[in-house]
């Protein structure tokens, strides 16, 4: 079956996602009788294009990447050009709409506005913007119940690695005590480069040539960044919402040299942790620099690799850990939602 798909913005993350549909179209099609179509781009920088049977991807990314925009994708008498997000969601005939702007975490706009209007225009909306699930959680997943379509931001929390789906389908009958974990990359590489003797700003311009830092690395620095994905956990896994604002949060920049060679001749190192808690329904957490136990579970955890522990009361301690980041690795966690969003489809027709 065919699924058609909108994409709202066309950066690195979109273009990947693209990329990799296009890899691996046979493979979707045989192993879950999944077709997808990209119908539709909207991009504010690049402007948009759409189609009602399918752009063709290879020509839709060689335009996007000779020209950094889409005004000369060729047109058929099919083509529509320069639509706004909102007539693309508004109007396109997508089932699907891929939400990967350029989202302000703070006010979670403009992606919380294009998840509204998709819910109210019967579409699904698969996301990677952290700000509307961490800051309207509870109210899109209702709204996206009541409209009967799918919401899916496995890539908000470790972006590839299926930190989200692992608590509520594989873990299953267990009570999740207490989450823990590393869920920034660019802080663990600064940590980790420290240990080994490099400077913490030579250590974060390494990490910004890598990619792994935000635009603007004080989100990652002081925390902030971990803190919305505390608050998306708190309410994913635990149910209860968390004001992003309510979580304590406390970042590394205050780390010395002095601190990290402190913790290392007592077999300790410094870790940014998120704690969430649950007892009694009542949820706690918390974002800050901890030191911990050589062997601990986290402390192996080395560079920019991400990981979580599930404390569950039946299998023990659970550990995921895998990249957090990186343009591949976030455009897979799209299509997870994407092969998700398809099953419950094909499901509610049996
Ligand atoms: N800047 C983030 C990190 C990327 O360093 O982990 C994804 O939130």
């Amino acid at each position: 079956m065919s699924v058609k798909v909108a994409m709202i913005g066309f950066g690195g993350v979109g273009q990947s996602f693209a990329e990799i549909v296009n890899e691996k179209q046979k493979e979707l099609q045989q192993k879950y009788g999944l077709e997808v179509e990209i119908v539709a781009v909207s991009d504010v920088k690049k402007g948009a294009v759409y189609q009602s049977d399918g752009l063709n991807i290879p020509k839709l990314l060689d335009c996007v990447r000779r020209t950094g925009s889409l005004e000369n994708y060729p047109e058929t008498s099919q083509t529509i050009k320069g639509w706004s997000s909102l007539e693309t969601i508004e109007q396109s005939n997508a089932d699907v709409i891929i939400e990967v702007t350029y989202t302000d975490v703070k006010t979670g706009e403009p992606a919380l506005t294009h998840c509204h209007r998709a819910f109210d225009t019967g579409k699904s909306v698969i996301t990677t913007n952290k700000g509307p699930v961490a800051l309207a959680y509870k109210e899109l997943i209702e709204k996206a119940e009541d409209n009967e379509v799918f919401f899916g931001f496995e890539g908000t929390v470790m972006s590839g690695t299926p930190a989200l789906r692992l608590p509520s389908e594989t873990l299953a009958g267990n009570e999740i005590r207490e989450i823990k974990g590393v869920l920034n990359g660019t802080t663990n590489y600064i940590l980790t480069a420290m240990e080994e003797g490099m400077e913490f700003n030579q250590a974060l311009e390494k990490a910004q040539a890598l990619g792994y830092a935000e635009a603007d690395p004080t989100s990652d620095l002081e925390g902030y960044d971990v803190r919305y994905k505390a608050a998306i956990l708190s309410n994913h896994v635990f149910g209860v919402p968390l004001d992003p604002k309510d979580i304590f949060c406390a970042g590394i920049t205050g780390l010395t040299a002095h601190d990290i060679n402190e913790a290392a001749a007592c077999d300790e190192k410094w870790k940014l942790l998120a704690r969430i808690r649950q007892g009694n329904g009542v949820v706690t957490a918390s974002v800050q620099p901890e030191r911990i136990k050589n062997d601990d579970l986290l402390a192996g955890i080395m560079g920019a690799t991400n990981a979580i522990v599930y404390e569950c009361d039946l299998s023990g301690p659970i550990m995921l850990t895998g990249s957090g980041a990186g343009l591949k690795e976030t455009g897979f966690s799209l299509l997870i939602d994407l092969i998700h969003c398809h099953k419950r489809k094909e499901l509610s027709k049996t």
